[in-house]
């Protein structure tokens, strides 16, 4: 056995020991992170202690700034490349990542539009006021009253994602004498997560129609009268770092672009999102001006091999616009050391939250990383392993983490880049409300969605035969 006690721990392979475990890692926290002189971390100039003070834990912050920012630079970023090919670009929020209608607001005020897949979603980014025709619906069973609905306000595009679809929405606009703009979501056989890619011909997952699948697709739509076709569709994951998923992805789908372009024409061609960001401090994510120019001239490439003209990009980045704006703060309850093999240790510390506030370590195995955040911890960095208060072995919030080794109840504890599918995802599970939102901007505070009460959860129980919270201690 080693003799290093570093290359004996349980930490992952991946896991950097930091020299201080209170360092903030400047790419996965928002840009004004920062610790004040007695080390309590400051978010866009607020301690969170007085965050905690104020709103209570478990907390959603937001900072909206960053968000703004964020959005800005993307879609900068996005209209640069494609001018750069004579084109132009747009750039749709992806609303599953994190939907309220304030956030809606700061992104469509920024120049984007939004794309939504369920009604709820059509719901939101409508009572934020944002403009119908600069919204896109997605989704691979979107309801007959959806579609209704969306045809109702004037939605700009529907991504088709079968064909059945195609005959649903074409009996809408028949009945509304209206004209809808579709494209077509197709499956490229692409598949990316994070540093890797799989190519494949045919891929089995619900979403789209395959390459093969697709020219038909097109050519029944071309024959109704109410659907007009603009163009194709395609995502290939999440979390993707780098251009060659894209590039490979981009290669299929001109081809087919080509191919459709012999029956009328189709100017506009949308990429998806998936851009990934920083979650742990061994994460690299793509600049976004590199992943747009990277993009747009793959796109570019493949036009010229086929000589047809460039057509006009769009993008749906979710998690790359919200993601590291994002803090969730929690209060420590327990620390509790847990003897594993070989002499080793693991220190478990529990939140006030949980896999109801963030799912994605349960439901994907997402990694992320923890902070004190009410002051600077002292003692050796420790393997640590927060998890919530739910009744769930699987109930992580952040598998591996250095700690100081202090750490204790009562401690403040701030995990980042939380921003994307934390708030999207939360649950009630173990009838745990779910937490405000605070928003951030300019130095001051303000709640965006307010946390659930008990009351709230108990309102929905067709069997109470009290009012809620009579009786509850
Ligand atoms: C069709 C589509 N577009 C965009 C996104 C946004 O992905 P991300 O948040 O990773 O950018 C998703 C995510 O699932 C998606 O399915």
């Amino acid at each position: 056995m080693s003799a290093d006690p570093h290359t004996r721990s349980v930490a992952p392979a991946w896991l950097r020991r930091p020299d201080d475990a209170n360092e903030l890692v400047p790419a996965v926290w928002p840009t004004t992170a920062a610790r004040d002189e007695d080390g309590v971390l400051l978010l866009g100039g607020i301690p969170a202690t007085a965050l905690r003070e104020r709103f209570g834990t478990p907390l959603y912050v937001v900072d909206e700034d960053e968000v703004r920012a964020t959005a800005r630079r993307t879609l900068d970023a996005f209209r640069a490349a494609a001018a750069l090919h004579g084109t132009q670009a747009r750039v749709y929020y992806a609303g599953k990542a994190f939907l309220t209608t304030e956030v809606v607001r700061w992104v469509t005020e920024e120049g984007l539009a939004v794309d939504v897949c369920t009604g709820g979603e059509l719901a939101v980014a409508l009572a934020a006021g944002a403009d119908p025709s600069r919204l896109g619906f997605h989704g691979n069973n979107k309801s007959v009253a959806e579609l209704e609905r969306a045809v109702e306000v004037g939605i700009g595009s529907i991504v088709i994602d079968s064909p059945i679809e195609i005959e649903r929405l074409a009996a809408i606009v028949e009945r509304r004498g209206v004209k809808q703009s579709v494209l077509i979501r197709v499956n490229s056989g692409v598949h990316a997560e994070t540093h890797d890619f799989l190519a494949t011909a045919h891929e089995d997952q619900k979403f789209g129609f395959t390459l093969t699948d697709a020219a038909a697709a097109a050519d029944r739509i071309r024959e109704l009268p109410g659907l007009e076709l603009v163009g194709l569709h395609c995502h290939i994951g999440s979390q993707i770092f780098g251009t060659a998923g894209f590039e490979e992805s981009a290669a299929r789908i001109v081809e087919l672009h080509a191919e459709l372009l012999q029956g009328g024409e189709l100017p506009v061609l949308n990429l998806g999102g998936g851009f990934g960001i920083a979650y742990t401090s061994v994460d690299d994510p793509t600049p976004v001006e590199q992943l747009a120019v990277g993009i747009a001239d793959a796109v570019a490439r493949q036009c010229e091999v086929r000589g047809i003209p460039m057509p006009n990009l769009a993008f749906e980045p979710g998690r790359a616009i919200v993601g590291r704006a994002g803090v969730t703060l929690y209060e420590v309850g327990t620390t509790k050391p847990v003897a594993l093999d070989g002499g080793l240790t693991r220190l478990y510390v529990s939140v006030d939250g949980g896999m109801s506030d963030n799912a994605r370590p349960a439901l994907y195995g997402a990694q992320f990383s923890a902070r004190i955040a009410s002051r600077a911890g002292e003692g050796d960095p420790v393997l640590s392993r927060v998890v919530g208060k739910h009744c769930e072995s699987g109930d992580i919030v952040v598998d591996a983490e250095y700690l100081p080794g202090d750490v204790a109840p009562g401690d403040l504890l701030a995990v980042p880049a939380t921003g994307a599918y934390c708030f999207s995802l939360a649950s009630n599970y173990n009838f745990v409300p779910r937490p405000p939102v605070v928003a951030l901007r300019g130095g001051e505070a303000r709640v965006i969605v307010r946390g659930e009460t008990v009351d709230d959860l108990l309102a929905r129980d067709a069997g109470l035969t009290t009012t809620p919270t009579e009786g509850i201690a």
